[in-house]
């Protein structure tokens, strides 16, 4: 427990914390829980009390919290050095994290920019692509727009937002982004131009649409960003099967980069390493961040192709360089992390041990699928989503004012889990290394919150 008790922690937080997507008027008006401990795949308040965390503290713990082989790498890395920069020098953990993430990563992407969070690894992937076309000149110098997709998060800064499709977050900010073409979102469960619910039935219009949008604007498109299987923050919208393959094909007919955002689905929550590897896709740009050190310290890597880093060399006069860097840009601490949790991957076997985990989510889900209130439900790997609706033979959402996803979370709690939702979506996101025992504790506890908070016994 803290040395503060609790009251003080939460007059604290309370008095002097402004917290990120927070309405902070609500938030005054009851003392927060105050997490000091974490265990395997709890976290623990100040009074000692448990909660499973089924967001894997947004989205990023792998191995649990306080994994001790992760603690000791970094008790060991804060004994040599904690952090050097690598303007003008290398550092050993850095190095060696980017061998093993060219080893794991869609064959092809062979060089590593390092950030350290998931927002500028995304605006390094926009940047990059950006001045790749600059440099390639001729016609290619007039490719200078970006292709996204409606629902699409791809982090907070100016960038990232510009290339975003959730106008709740990013409408209020339209006047400082950058203008980009935006592509219907493959959400089959409220697809704007079929009927057809299942995604192994329907005629893929989004990907004609999305096919129309790049022919036309093939000759300034400078690269396609996509969240690849399954777009996160937009509600958990898992695309339909060969979406992203088809998303390849179209970048290279149409001469466009293929930047994933991978920051959410890499590091084995889709079942494999990465996303794009369940389709063989290699994009031209990933970005990674959340998982990349399994949720304990801020890291990011943006990896390239060859043919994108070579476009920036050249003589120094040629102006051909990357100008860009963060101060804690390959930070050692962050990439010994890193070296740690790949490392546990395999000495867990940790993405062989998912199937049967996978296999019991979709179970539960089914069932879930079957509740009056529950419209549809989403799953790719360990992760998945449950949207719950007013009416299900209409599809009419509950009004966001009713905060029906926020309240069916608060429920939650009485069955000692922490969830956060995305509006009506009952997100379900548990570290990796949870097991049937605790994921069944999980999905009994989602269940009972449900039917609790939508009246159905
Ligand atoms: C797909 C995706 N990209 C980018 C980000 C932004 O990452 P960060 O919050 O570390 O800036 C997120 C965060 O949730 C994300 O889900």
């Amino acid at each position: 427990m803290s040395e503060l008790g609790t009251k003080t922690l939460q007059e604290y937080d309370q008095k002097y914390v402004w917290h990120p997507f927070t309405q902070m008027r609500d938030w005054e008006a009851s003392p927060p829980i105050v997490i000091t401990h974490g265990e395997g795949c709890y976290l623990i308040d100040s009074d000692g009390n448990r909660y499973l965390d089924g967001v894997a503290s947004v989205w990023t713990n792998v191995h649990g919290h306080c994994r001790r082989e992760i603690n000791d790498a970094i008790k060991r890395q804060v004994d040599r050095i904690e952090h050097t920069t690598q303007l003008g020098l290398a550092n050993d953990q850095a190095a060696i994290l980017a061998k093993r993430l060219v080893e794991i990563a869609p064959t092809g992407l062979c060089k590593v920019f390092y950030s350290d969070n998931g927002s500028t690894a995304m605006e390094i992937g926009i940047k990059m692509a950006f001045q790749y076309q600059q440099h390639r000149g001729g016609n290619a110098a007039g490719k200078t727009k970006f292709i996204s997709f409606a629902n699409a998060y791809h982090g907070d800064t100016i960038g990232a937002v510009s290339v975003g499709g959730i106008d709740l977050y990013h409408a209020v900010f339209r006047p400082l982004l950058f203008p980009t073409i935006q592509a219907p979102s493959p959400y089959c469960y409220r697809c704007e131009l079929c009927s057809e619910q299942d995604a192994e039935k329907c005629d893929r219009l989004c990907l004609k649409e999305l096919e129309r949008l790049m022919a036309s604007h093939a000759e300034e498109l400078a690269g396609l960003v996509i969240e690849p299987l399954a777009q996160g923050a937009g509600g958990m919208i898992v695309h339909p099967p060969g979406f992203l393959k088809r998303v390849r094909e179209l970048c290279d007919r149409y001469d466009v980069l293929m930047i994933a955002d991978e920051v959410a689905v890499g590091f084995g929550r889709t079942g494999t390493m990465f996303a794009c590897q369940q389709e063989g896709v290699t994009p031209d740009i990933m970005a990674l961040s959340k998982g990349i050190t399994a949720g304990y310290l801020p890291l990011a890597a943006t990896m390239a192709t060859q043919k994108v880093y070579d476009a920036f060399l050249g003589d120094y006069r040629e102006l051909k360089t990357f100008f860009h860097g963060h101060t804690f840009t390959g930070n050692p601490i962050a990439c010994a992390t890193a070296l740690a949790s790949l490392d546990l991957f395999k000495a867990d076997s940790l993405l062989e041990s998912l199937p049967p985990k996978i296999g019991y989510l979709q179970e539960r889900l089914k069932v879930l699928n079957e509740l009056h209130h529950v419209g549809n439900v989403r799953q790719c790997g360990m992760l998945g989503g449950i949207e719950l609706v007013r009416d299900k033979r209409t599809k009419e959402p509950y009004p966001w004012e009713e905060r029906v996803g926020m309240r069916v979370c608060m429920e939650a709690l009485q069955h000692g889990l922490f969830l956060r939702p995305l509006g009506n979506i009952i997100v379900v996101f548990p570290p990796l290394a949870i097991t049937l025992d605790d994921l069944k504790f999980l999905m009994d506890g989602i269940e009972a919150s449900i039917r609790c908070v939508t009246d159905e016994s």
